[in-house]
């Protein structure tokens, strides 16, 4: 079936197999001179009317690098990093999303996963997701409400949840890699009366930061591999320019005090396991959907792609000093810390906000689901189907559900749902031959608990290689379809995405 699925798709791009890429298409970003940028803030975008947006995305171009010549990519904002909108719990906003898009797309879309069998449908078509927002099925950016160039679509935003850290990006069918990949990401900060109330590093001594990787032409243009250049497409794109805020690997000038810093992992395939480059401990005092009960002190973590982390570091450690953030092996920016101490260092508060830790118990329905590849062909599927097959996943609104995600296969899976939160409960090794040759679960390990930053309330959840991860969601959602997906983008578009229907 996953097969015949691929040698379909495959059959309109037979023109590009074989052919490779002249290994002098694309610069060695890692050449390039490191820490030569300034950071760039996001744009605040500024509503047009009471509670209203108005966000075009637009074809601009970026200068990415000192040294690399005007890169053209998409956007939502005017400025080089990705805009911000920020919004206040219990006051809803609308944006209409307008796609001012060329007609010409600026990726090739001649790729061969399941879902480029959309490749018909306007090619600049887009459709903007609200990560981590709980929203009505009209308002989530659902991938079939995908819209073509000269069109545009409102969505409400109810704000009616705890602060965080969301992102708007684009979920178009077939083709969300490629417009995410060209631009099309945004911050979405919400806070509200409990973020308020603690004494954390505000205004300027708040960073977002978006991370994620690119790699580039050797005349500065973006560069996605596709079948016309290498003959085989990507089952996961990793590149070789980090990039933080539009900019590749920039530096910020900052005081010897505490920040704030809000971790976005915006890359289409890589986790990154943050550190400082001199090792120095920091608290993380949020997740995808919030504040934690309390900081926990760490010097590493893994965010992958979709998760956000609220991370406070304390540069006056480091007075004087030049500390990189480091992911995967890369520099990925650098913080050039004052000499002098900060007039004020406030501590960090040690409660931050209640997280009750929910009962199983409360959960009426426990679901069994496989991540899984199939067939040579790397075809990865949720429960063993496809996008288009019928919903297999109903649940009632306001009820609980366990949901058991037994990774199959070898990759890590970073797995989001769309509109609810969730709890981690937690993970188990297991045999994996034995559970393909019986259907039958036999853990080869002890139950672990969620990682210490894992213990308020997430919307994706890292499912490690061959272990059965699970998660308690309680679906607090209006009735209709959304989506749960892997947020690695192309598995993804190779039909690691399903439906799951909310019904009254
Ligand atoms: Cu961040 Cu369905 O996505
Ligand atoms: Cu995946």
């Amino acid at each position: 079936m996953a097969a015949a699925v691929r040698g379909v798709a495959q059959s309109g791009h037979v023109g590009g197999v074989g052919v490779s890429v002249p290994p002098d298409v694309t610069i060695d970003a890692q050449s390039l001179t490191p820490f030569v940028d300034a950071l760039p803030l996001p744009e605040r975008l500024r509503p047009v009317g009471a509670n209203r947006y108005r966000v075009a995305m637009k074809q601009r171009v970026n200068k990415l690098h000192r040294d690399v010549p005007l890169t053209r990519v998409w956007s939502y904002g005017a400025g080089a990093a990705p805009p911000l909108i920020e919004a206040r719990k219990g006051e809803a906003i609308s944006v209409e999303w307008v796609n001012a898009l060329p007609a010409t797309p600026l990726i090739s879309h001649d790729g061969f996963m399941v879902m480029d069998d959309h490749a018909g449908d306007a090619p600049n078509r887009t459709v903007t997701h609200l990560h981590g927002a709980h929203v009505e099925r009209e308002d989530d950016g659902y991938p079939e409400d995908w819209f073509a160039p000269g069109r545009s679509r409102v969505s409400h935003y109810a704000n009616a949840q705890d602060a965080t850290a969301l992102w708007f990006h684009d979920h178009a069918m077939g083709v969300n890699r490629f417009n995410i990949y060209a631009g099309l990401m945004g911050m979405y900060l919400l806070r509200d009366e409990v973020e308020n109330a603690l004494e954390l590093p505000r205004g300027k001594y708040e960073l977002p930061l978006m991370l994620y990787d690119r790699t580039l032409t050797k005349a500065g243009q973006l560069y996605y591999p596709n079948m016309a250049q290498t003959g085989d497409d990507e089952d996961e794109f990793y590149g070789d320019a980090m990039v933080v805020n539009g900019k590749i690997q920039p530096y910020c000038e900052v005081e010897a005090r505490r920040y704030r810093l809000r971790l976005f992992n915006t890359a289409n395939a890589r986790t990154f396991p943050l550190r400082f480059g001199n090792e120095m401990p920091f608290q993380m005092i949020g997740s995808d959907q919030g504040l934690l009960a309390a900081p926990v002190a760490t010097t590493r973590f893994d965010l992958a792609p979709g998760e956000r982390a609220d991370v406070v570091v304390d540069f006056s450690e480091c007075r004087g000093e030049r500390v990189e953030l480091q992911g995967d092996g890369f520099a990925l920016m650098q913080f050039r810390v004052a000499r002098e101490r900060a007039a004020r260092n406030p501590a960090l508060p040690a409660r931050l906000r209640e997280v009750a830790r929910m009962d199983e118990k409360s959960a009426v329905r426990t679901r069994f689901m496989t991540l899984a590849e199939y067939g040579d062909d790397m075809v990865m599927l949720l429960n063993g189907k496809h996008w288009h097959e019928p919903v297999t996943e109903i649940v009632k609104a306001g009820s609980t559900e366990i949901w058991e995600l037994a990774n199959l296969t070898d990759d890590m899976h970073p797995i989001h749902l769309h509109t609810v939160r969730f709890q981690v409960l937690d993970r188990q090794w297991m045999n994996v031959p034995k559970y393909f040759a019986e259907k039958r679960v036999e853990f080869t390990g002890p139950v672990t608990p969620p990682l210490t930053w894992e213990m308020g309330w997430k919307d994706v959840v890292q499912c490690p290689p061959r272990t059965l991860t699970r998660i308690i969601v309680p679906f607090a959602a209006k009735p209709g379809m959304y989506v749960w997906h892997c947020h690695v983008l192309e598995h993804e578009a190779n039909d690691m995405m399903r439906p799951f229907e909310v019904i009254a």
